[in-house]
Order: structure tokens, then C-alpha cells, then sequence
């Protein structure tokens, strides 16, 4: 078969190029290693995730807080071993949306590893050694990435675990370790820790969360340390020994020789992912990594190779679904003759906690290391009617403006809906609005984005209403 564009790899970057490219006219094909299309993103990263976090919150809501409503329980109990069977059910759901788009947009799916025979043939490889070769003219190389897993901890994937095997435990377990306070540790810690797992994280940094703003994880750690998660931070993990039914973790100061050992039954490695570029045969067509092993791509996400683009986690920049999706746009319209373009600084950061974060734009720490002079707005969720409804009250807004322009350059949530409302910061943000703008918009009352409304009138003129 002869096609106009091939993508390896069908998370949300690759899916979506696929989508794009075949709306656009071109003939397209999608090649995926596994049996099921979606990637990581649906297969094991975003959907199940939030899948479990909402299971688990529901069952912390019923023990924790019904009561404070005026709802009795009785005989409240948890069962993880459905839980993870209704999160199968979403995802298989999902992936199956996917099979769909796939033949309504008539894009051939060939599953099997595709590699690089040279820069217009890709062999397709299945599990059973069986191979196919098809001639493309352009390829998208969107393989996604893999967890960083060092020697020294001894990943096994039975009680040293990466997310992927973490969301399939179907055993509330007493303890875990979770390395890493970053986004998936602090996400899957919250399950486990609402379900009643003693939850310990040991982070290398001085906050969790570290690529958020400052006052994000100070704000975070307050209210995750009330749920019962317990922090290391400043510390470091140097082995992780791997009994029969449990685990032996090793903790040092990060500053000192001085450290500790945890047992657990589990411990959860959650310090990064690689990009996954094996098996490609890029040496065959001259694709360059850089030296964090990316596939090097211009600003078109253009590689080496004239024919050959890559996009999402497999390149430089946050490794989020929604930045590979729109990556996967932008390539399949620059294919067909467009000028698209992407605004990296206006790609909204969420995790999923609760309170949930939510950030867009810059850092108050990053507009100081710019010598950028800023107006900072808060407003704290329990001044919010809507959030003592609720009693949400954990959490704040902040904006930051510009001194001069009063132009909005960052804003960053903490409390609940974080993710949904950072919309209206990205939308404002992308008009390029002022702080005015946002505090002069009429808010519905009572909603947790009148906090917004609130920083912004902060921000401007120092006179937000409600405190
Ligand atoms: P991937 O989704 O990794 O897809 C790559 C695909 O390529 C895979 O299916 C792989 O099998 C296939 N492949 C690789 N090599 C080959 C080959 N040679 N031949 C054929 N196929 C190949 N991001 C968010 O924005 N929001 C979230 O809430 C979120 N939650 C997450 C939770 C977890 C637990 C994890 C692990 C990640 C989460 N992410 C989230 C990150 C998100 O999953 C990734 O950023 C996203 O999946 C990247 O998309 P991608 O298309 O680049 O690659
Ligand atoms: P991360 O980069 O978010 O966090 C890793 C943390 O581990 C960092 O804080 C780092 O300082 C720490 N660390 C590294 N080595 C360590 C060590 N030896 N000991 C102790 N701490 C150590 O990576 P994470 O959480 O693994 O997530 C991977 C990617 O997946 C992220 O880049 C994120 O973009 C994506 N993701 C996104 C989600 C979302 O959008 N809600 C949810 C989950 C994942």
C-alpha cells in the first residue's frame, strides 16, 4: 500500500494527526505496536488515572464528609478490585471511540512495531514475527514515552511498580512509597491514600509539584498532608530491595549522608518518563536525538529528515496529551500547504488532586528570573459563597499581570474545578487580555470562578469585594 502520510504510534498525538491528515485529504495510515489504539494516554495514563481518582474520591467523600452533610452510611466498604474493573470498563469505552474515528475517517490501522526500512518504507512487525512493509511519503513519528525506571530500584512490577502496574492493584495495600512528588505520584498517592493506604512520598526537591508555581504546592502540600499523605522532601531514594511481600526502600537527606529505610508493600517509582524511540530504526534515515534521547525536530517538528516530523511526548516540551494533540494538528496542516502554530506558552498544566491545580502562562518565579515586574492578585476559596456551599474551601486564585500593561501573564489555581476553569484563563490569556478585562467580566454567582474575577480585581487595583 502506498499512502501520503503514515504515523507510528496512536496516543493522542498520533491519533489525532491521523484524524487531521485524513480530513484534510490525505491518505493515511496509523501504525500501532499494541493491540489497542489510544496509547498511554487511554490505555494507561490520563483516562484510567482519572478513573480511579474519581472512584476513590467518591469513597473519601462518603467517609469523610457525608456525615458533615447530614448523610449517615452504614457499612461503608471499598472494593478496589471493582474499582479497577469499572476503570477497564472507561477505558475500553474510550479505546473503542478510537476503532471508530479510525474507520469514519477511513485511516488504515495496521497493528504491529513499525520501523524505518528507509525514509518511504515502514515495516510493520506483528507479535507473531509476521511483517508487512507500506511506502508512505511522509511519516509522523509519535511513540510516546515510557517511566524512567533506575537499576538500583529494582522494578519488577510486582511491589516495585511504575503507574502503569499501579492501576491494576486490586488489594487496598497498608503502605506505599511512592518516589517522586511530581504529577503522577501526588495523583496516584491520592487514590491509595483516600482509600486508606498509608502513603509516604519522598521527593528530591524542596516542594512537590516543582514545575507549578510556588504557592501551588505550598497550598497542595497543606491539604494533601491533611488527607494523610506524608512528605520526604529534600530527600532521595538510593536502592529499593524487593522482598516476597514486600519492599525495603532506602532514604537519604539529600544534603547529609544520613537516612533511613522504609518497608513497604509497595513502592511506587514516579520520577519521570523517556522518550520511546527503540525498535524505530532511525539510524536507517538519519533522525537525530538529542541528548536527553528526543527526537530533534525543528520549529515545524520537522526532524532531520526532510519526510519525517515527530510530535508529542517523543520531543522536547511538557509531556501532556493535549500538547500532542495539538502537535499532531499543526503537522498534519503544515502537510497540507497551512501555517498553523502552537503558543507552548499558553498550554495549561493540571493535576488531578483534590484540590485539583491548575496553571497556565508563567511562574511568578520564572516572570522574576525574566525581570519581568509583576501585579500579583489572590483571592482565597473560602472567601467564596460557592465554596463554603460546598465546603471546598481549600485553595486560591492568582494572577499575575504586568507592572506597565496590566496584561495578564500567568494564572494559577488551586481548590476545586482548577481544571475546568483554567479555560477561561487560556482563552483569556490567548486575546491577550488585561487583568481589567477578566475583573470587568460578569462571573456567575455563585461559581468557584468568581475567585478569577476576584485575583484579577486584585491584580489591577488591589479591590476585590468579598475580602
Ligand atoms: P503515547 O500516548 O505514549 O502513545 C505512543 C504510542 O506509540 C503507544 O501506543 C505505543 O505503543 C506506540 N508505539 C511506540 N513505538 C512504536 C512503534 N515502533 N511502532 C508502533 N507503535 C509504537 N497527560 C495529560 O495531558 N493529562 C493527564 O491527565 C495525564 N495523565 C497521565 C497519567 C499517567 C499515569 C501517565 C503515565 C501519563 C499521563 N499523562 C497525562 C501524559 C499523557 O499520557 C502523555 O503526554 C500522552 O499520552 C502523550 O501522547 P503521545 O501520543 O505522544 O504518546
Ligand atoms: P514529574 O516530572 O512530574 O515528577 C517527577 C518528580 O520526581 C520530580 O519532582 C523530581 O524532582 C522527582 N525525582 C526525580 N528523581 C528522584 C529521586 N531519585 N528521588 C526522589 N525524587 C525524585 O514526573 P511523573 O510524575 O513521573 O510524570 C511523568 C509525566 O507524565 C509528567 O511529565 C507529566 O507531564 C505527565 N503526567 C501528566 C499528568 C497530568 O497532566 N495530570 C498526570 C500524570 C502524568
Amino acid at each position: 500500500m502506498k499512502y501520503d502520510l503514515t504515523v507510528i504510534g496512536s496516543g493522542p498525538g498520533g491519533y489525532v494527526a491521523a484524524i487531521r491528515a485524513a480530513q484534510l485529504g490525505m491518505k493515511t495510515a496509523l501504525v500501532e505496536k499494541y493491540d489497542k489504539l489510544g496509547g498511554t494516554c487511554l490505555n494507561v495514563g490520563c483516562i484510567p488515572s482519572k478513573a480511579l481518582l474519581d472512584s476513590s474520591e467518591h469513597y473519601h467523600n462518603a467517609a469523610q464528609h457525608f456525615e458533615n452533610h447530614g448523610i449517615g452510611v452504614k457499612g461503608l466498604s471499598v472494593d478496589l478490585a471493582r474499582m479497577v474493573e469499572r476503570k477497564q470498563e472507561v477505558v475500553d469505552q474510550t479505546v473503542g471511540g478510537i476503532d471508530f474515528l479510525m474507520k469514519k475517517n477511513k485511516v488504515d490501522v495496521y497493528h504491529g512495531m513499525g520501523s524505518f526500512v528507509d525514509a518511504h518504507k515502514i515495516k510493520v512487525e506483528d507479535g507473531e514475527g509476521k511483517t508487512e512493509t507500506i511506502e508512505t511519503s511522509k511519516t509522523i513519528i509519535a511513540t510516546g514515552s515510557k517511566p524512567i525506571t533506575p537499576a538500583d530500584f529494582n522494578y519488577d512490577k510486582k511491589r516495585v511498580i511504575t503507574s502503569t502496574e499501579a492501576l491494576n492493584i486490586s488489594k487496598v495495600p497498608k503502605k506505599m512509597v511512592v518516589i517522586g512528588g511530581g504529577v503522577i505520584g501526588l495523583e496516584l498517592g491520592s487514590v491509595f491514600a483516600r482509600l486508606g493506604t498509608e502513603v509516604e512520598v519522598v521527593e528530591f526537591l524542596d516542594r512537590i509539584i516543582a514545575g507549578m508555581d510556588k504557592d501551588c504546592s505550598k497550598e497542595l502540600m497543606r491539604s494533601l498532608k491533611k488527607q494523610g499523605l506524608k512528605f520526604h522532601l529534600k530527600h532521595k531514594v538510593t536502592e529499593v530491595k524487593t522482598g516476597k511481600n514486600n519492599v525495603k526502600v532506602e532514604v537519604q537527606k539529600r544534603d547529609s549522608e544520613e537516612g533511613f529505610t522504609i518497608t513497604a508493600d509497595y513502592c511506587l517509582v514516579a520520577i519521570g518518563r523517556r522518550p520511546y524511540t527503540e525498535g524505530l530504526g532511525l539510524e536507517n534515515v538519519g533522525v537525530e536525538l538529542d541528548e536527553k534521547g528526543r527526537v530533534k525536530v525543528d520549529e515545524h517538528l520537522k526532524t532531520a529528515h526532510d519526510d519525517i516530523y515527530a510530535i508529542g511526548d517523543v520531543i522536547r516540551g511538557a509531556m501532556l496529551a493535549h500538547k500532542a494533540e495539538e502537535e499532531g494538528t499543526m503537522v498534519a496542516e503544515i502537510l497540507a500547504g497551512q501555517k498553523p502554530h502552537i503558543n507552548y506558552n499558553l498550554i495549561p498544566g493540571v493535576v488531578y488532586t483534590w484540590p485539583e491545580v491548575a496553571g497556565v502562562g508563567k511562574t511568578e518565579d520564572q516572570l522574576k528570573e525574566e525581570g519581568i515586574a509583576v501585579k500579583v492578585g489572590k483571592f482565597p476559596y473560602k472567601a467564596l459563597g460557592r465554596a463554603r456551599a460546598s465546603t471546598d474551601t481549600d485553595g486560591m486564585v492568582k494572577i499575575l499581570a504586568d507592572k506597565e500593561t496590566d496584561e495578564v501573564l500567568g494564572v494559577h489555581i488551586v481548590g476545586a474545578r482548577a481544571a475546568d476553569m483554567i479555560a477561561e484563563a487560556v482563552a483569556a490569556m490567548e486575546f491577550r487580555a488585561s487583568a481589567e478585562d477578566i475583573a470587568r467580566m460578569s462571573h456567575a454567582h455563585p461559581s468557584y470562578t468568581e475567585a478569577v474575577k476576584e485575583a484579577a480585581l486584585m491584580a489591577t487595583e488591589d479591590r476585590a469585594i468579598h475580602i
